[in-house]
């Protein structure tokens, strides 16, 4: 087992630069099954997650390697429809691979991805869209048509057939009307990719707006693909016959920069950020504004002033609000701000593991509901602490460069999963970090 072990005190200064979106390079990863052909990604991070999803397009039959910081990916001999439950369940993503596979052999199989650590996540809006546009879900080995469930056993498997409104079995998918009932990230992701090569238009209502949503489509598009409407409420795809392979690089990660962002508020720090893209942060940056903690542009590099910082109240919502995958790392911030803070998590059920672990450093906070009431304190001290998910192992090293005394972090393969090189970038800013092998 590793564990990170960091001494509080240091304030931030210096430049880090920003990696590129995992959010983003995930599905573009698994749009690479729509075509069959060579594909070249570049601003690719070196993180479990994108290992993980390499993993299951070589499991798909996908030659894929890591050249010189660039993912080359050949779909050429990809003829396999089986997503792993092995792989699947490690990283809930890999569901990506379902619209894909769907869109280009006609049918898919591939395990439920189950719940995590932050709430049951179902598929459901998924598998309903996936029906929406011709095809049928089965649970199992069976072609029986059911209706979405929000599955309690991952071991279950989706398979599913094009099959016309009649029940004839056609190949390919037909365009058609999708409402989303929830702003779904991945459910917009995989309904986005199914569509491209299906026959006629496909309108998704009540889509995602995250900007990995548009650098999806604009991949798509390169490939061919005719989508408009990405990063707005109602996206509209016209089916192509064919999507060819194409060069790209991916956007870089707006919430490890914000996470950067709150390390350099959190120290008093002066950090400047470069390679972010400052306008796919503007919830972020307006809270931390109306907080006393100054953002400024500096031609393309972001730079980071903290006043005075006071208590301010949060609440996740789709994106342009507030990200839910900022709301760990803001609650650190705000368990040593002066005041009493609300911060009130609207996307997943389960989403404030990090309290009890701040709580073991010294923090005063009490959930209730959907909301967690979070009073400043002077102070934070060490403590041996466990990471529980991604975002929640940022909070608790955020919370370790600040606190007093030596923070032990364990089970940080959570961190890894989503952060490239978090030690080696935050030494360089003068952090007292160092990850320990046990
Ligand atoms: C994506 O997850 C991100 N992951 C998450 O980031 C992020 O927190 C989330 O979007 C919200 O922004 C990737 O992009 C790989 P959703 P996703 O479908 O697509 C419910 C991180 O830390 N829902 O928008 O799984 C669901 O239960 C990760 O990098 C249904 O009910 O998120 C949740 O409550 C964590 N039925 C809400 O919608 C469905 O069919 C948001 O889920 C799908 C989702």
């Amino acid at each position: 087992m590793q564990k990170i072990i960091i001494t509080g005190g240091e304030r931030l200064k210096g430049r880090v630069r920003i990696s590129g979106s995992k959010n983003a390079a995930l599905p573009i990863m698994a749009a690479t099954l729509l075509t069959n052909g060579v594909t070249t990604l570049s601003n690719i991070p070196r993180l479990k997650d994108v290992t993980t999803m390499a993993r299951v397009l070589r499991t798909l039959g996908a030659k894929v390697e890591f050249k010189e910081g660039r993912l080359k990916i050949d779909t050429t001999n990809v003829d396999r429809f089986l997503a792993p439950y092995n792989l699947v369940k490690t990283m809930r993503a890999s569901f990506l691979v379902f619209g894909p596979l769907l869109a280009k052999l006609g049918r898919a199989r591939v395990s439920l991805p189950g719940g995590c650590a932050i709430g049951s996540r179902p598929v459901d809006l998924h598998l309903r869209g996936f029906e929406e546009l011709g095809a049928e879900v089965s649970m199992g080995g069976g072609y029986t048509q059911v209706t979405p469930v929000r599955s309690k056993t991952p071991e279950a498997s989706a398979s599913l057939v094009a099959r016309t409104s009649n029940g004839v079995k056609r190949d390919g998918l037909l365009g058609a009307e999708i409402y989303l009932d929830f702003p779904s990230v991945g459910a917009t992701e995989n309904l986005m990719m199914a569509a491209t090569l299906a026959k006629g238009k496909t309108t998704i209502e009540n889509a995602a707006k995250e900007p990995e949503i548009v650098d999806l489509a604009n991949f798509l598009n390169k490939m061919g693909a005719k989508i408009k409407g990405a990063g707005r409420d109602t996206i509209r795809i016209e089916g192509v016959k064919e999507l060819k392979g194409t060069d790209y690089s991916i956007i870089p990660d707006r919430i490890e920069a914000g996470t950067y962002i709150i390390a350099s508020a959190i120290t008093r720090g002066d950090i400047i950020l470069e390679g972010a893209k400052i306008n796919h942060l503007e919830s972020l940056v307006t809270k931390l504004h109306e907080a006393g903690i100054e953002i400024e542009d500096e031609n393309g590099a972001i730079k980071v002033k903290a006043g005075r910082i006071k208590a301010v109240n949060v609440k996740t919502m789709p994106y342009p609000g507030f990200p839910t995958d900022m709301q760990a790392q803001f609650m650190a911030l705000m368990s040593i701000t002066p005041g009493i803070s609300i911060i009130t998590e609207t996307i997943f059920e389960n989403r404030f593991m990090h309290v009890s672990e701040l709580l073991r450093m010294g923090a005063d906070i009490k959930i209730e509901g959907s909301s967690a009431v979070v009073k400043g304190v002077k102070s934070l001290s060490e403590a041996p602490v466990m990471a529980t998910d991604l975002r929640a192992s940022a909070a608790l090293i955020l919370a370790g460069l600040i606190a007093k005394g030596k923070t032990e972090i364990s089970r940080i393969y959570h961190l890894d999963r989503g952060y490239e090189r978090i030690v080696e970038k935050l030494s360089n800013l003068g952090a007292k970090i160092e990850r320990i092998k046990q």
